[in-house]
């Protein structure tokens, strides 16, 4: 079964709703604006599955941000971590005494996030810290533990909201499961 032209034949239900995606997003805003009152913050979007959250997480936050972007692939094109975490696009800046939040699509093995944590604090970063919107509990081997969580999800495929298979359904607007037909049989 390859892709349908409208993405709504291909999901299987619907995860996480539009709604609870930002109210959700809405409360670690919050929570954000508190824990780094007074200190600076450099927020490190993650290209390109983080980019719905980063852009309704800071249109939420009050506190006056610095803003960069890091490309990062551990798995192609499938389903599956391929273990191997690739620097796709890097920083063009110094991050020497910086505060960092990290702000990413999804946690599953954990590889990727031990990759850039490890790779930010060698180039000498005050504090880094993780705001995950997904983290499939089951999936994590605990290579990391993100400060900031958004759902906890079950260990299945979903697409949306930034969250792709195959580079398509990131512009799904909320969190969906992906039909099993879709990835099976590939
Ligand atoms: P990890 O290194 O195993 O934690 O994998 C993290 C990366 O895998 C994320 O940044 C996503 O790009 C991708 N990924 C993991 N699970 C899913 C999923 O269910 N849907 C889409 N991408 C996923």
């Amino acid at each position: 079964m390859g892709l349908s032209e409208y993405y709504k034949d291909d999901i299987e239900r619907v995860l996480i709703s539009q709604t609870d995606l930002n109210n959700r997003i809405g409360e670690i805003a919050m929570q954000l604006d508190k824990d780094y009152k007074g200190k600076n913050l450099l927020v490190i979007g993650i290209l390109k599955g983080a980019i719905f959250t980063i852009t309704n997480l800071l249109e939420k936050m009050q506190k006056n941000v610095d803003l960069d972007f890091m490309t990062l692939s551990s798995y192609g094109d499938k389903v599956r971590s391929s273990g191997s975490i690739k620097l796709v696009m890097d920083l063009d800046r110094n991050v020497e005494n910086t505060n960092i939040l990290i702000v990413e699509d999804i946690i599953d093995t954990g590889l990727t996030m031990k990759w850039l944590l490890d790779y930010l604090y060698k180039k000498k970063a005050a504090s880094v810290e993780i705001f995950t919107l997904l983290e499939k509990k089951e999936g994590h081997k605990h290579f990391v533990n993100p400060k900031y969580v958004g759902f906890q999800i079950p260990n299945e495929f979903v697409v949306g909201f930034g969250l792709d298979y195959g580079q398509y359904y990131r512009n799904v607007p909320y969190i969906g499961v992906l039909k099993e037909g879709v990835y099976k049989g590939e």
